[in-house]
């Protein structure tokens, strides 16, 4: 058997936390020949409730989960971890917008990010959930100068899968026949949900939808989603983006399907005129363990100005937090 790979999940007794820590377990993260060691860590405050967790991880017995280590010490949670899946981070409520987290959030991510330039493997994959999660994830990065840029990534996966749902709704496919769905920019309003270069069966998307649709309905759709999952649960969505968390992960360590591609954000490396560096979201393949942007696709003005407007709100984001930022 393999040996096990080391998954570190912060916020795991949160609402997201408690939706994916028995599907890493489970093995559909990393798939059926793949042991786990799942380390949670958590704030003092919550560890009776991540102690609940830990119980309830053993009762299922699952046989890939090979140790679980409950702990609120970073140099614990953190050391020689392969991944770091950091979730920890209060949540929006009603009528504030993701951004608004910045101040509260942002700390928690200059923190973690020292802790894993310490403490985990020099290989280390590192995904960041909690909001707002592109200006995290650049602020966990910038404060792990041993680590390349590239193994800090944040997650539009919601936003991508969420895209899916609503175009096979639409043309009353299958999720599994549409392709080359992509989320352009920050996981925020002004993320770009982009189906130019989709195609469902096969066929060109717009075979079996107008640009009208697009624009007036199916993209403030996305944007909005979360919010509106907000209005509807009193809270925000935990199993979808526990969902996206396992969806992101398998893909980056087991790869993309052939012919397709799906969005990560990740340190633009200046493709399609974003300044290098800004953590942004992008149609990605990926392949032993690495990803690669998707380059060479063809923008109308339209979508350059929405990818720009995007860049715009994290480079506004970067500037509130440019003290969390280790200058050099
Ligand atoms: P939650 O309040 O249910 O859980 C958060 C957990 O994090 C709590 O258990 C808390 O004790 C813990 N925590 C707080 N600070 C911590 C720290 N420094 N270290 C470790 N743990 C810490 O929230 P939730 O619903 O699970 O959401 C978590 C975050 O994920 C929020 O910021 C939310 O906005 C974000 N989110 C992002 C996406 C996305 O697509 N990127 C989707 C959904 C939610
Ligand atoms: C989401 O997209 O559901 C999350 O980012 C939570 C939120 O605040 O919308």
């Amino acid at each position: 058997m393999k040996p096990a790979v080391k998954v570190t999940i912060t916020g795991a007794a949160g609402h997201i936390g408690y939706a994916l820590v028995f599907r890493v377990a489970s093995g559909a993260m990393f798939g059926q020949k793949q042991p786990v060691i799942l380390r949670l860590l958590e704030i003092p405050q919550s560890m009776s409730s991540l102690s609940g967790v830990g119980m309830e991880l053993e009762d299922c017995a699952f046989p890939l989960l090979h140790d679980i280590v409950l702990t609120d010490d970073p140099a614990i949670g953190f050391r020689d971890t392969d991944y770091a899946i950091l979730i920890g981070a209060k949540p929006r409520s009603k009528g504030m917008e993701r951004k608004d987290l910045i101040t509260e959030n942002a700390k928690i991510f200059s923190a973690q990010g020292k802790s894993i330039n310490r403490y985990a493997s020099e290989y280390v994959r590192v995904l960041v959930v909690g909001n707002p999660a592109n200006t995290n994830a650049l602020i966990a990065s910038a404060n792990a100068p041993d680590l390349e840029r590239n193994q800090f990534t944040a997650m539009t996966r919601l936003d991508h899968n969420r895209a899916l749902g609503q175009l096979a709704n639409k043309t009353n496919s299958l999720v599994a026949d549409i392709n080359r769905m992509t989320i352009w920019g920050n996981h925020s309003m002004t993320q770009y949900p982009h189906i130019d270069n989709c195609t469902v069966n096969g066929f060109s998307v717009f075979d079996l939808v107008s640009r009208d649709w697009a624009i007036d309905h199916f993209i403030p759709r996305i944007q909005r989603r979360g919010a509106e999952i907000i209005n509807a649960r009193g809270l925000s969505s935990a199993a979808s983006a526990a969902d996206a968390v396992v969806d992101h992960v398998h893909d980056w360590a087991l790869g993309t399907r052939d012919g397709d591609w799906i969005s990560m954000a990740v340190p633009s490396d200046g493709g399609y005129g974003i300044e290098e560096g800004v953590v942004f979201s992008y149609p990605v393949t990926c392949k032993d363990g690495e990803y690669e942007i998707v380059k060479g696709l063809e923008l109308d003005e339209l979508s350059i100005s929405r990818l720009k407007a995007s860049e715009k709100e994290l480079r506004e984001e970067r500037a509130i937090i440019e003290d969390l930022l280790p200058k050099g």
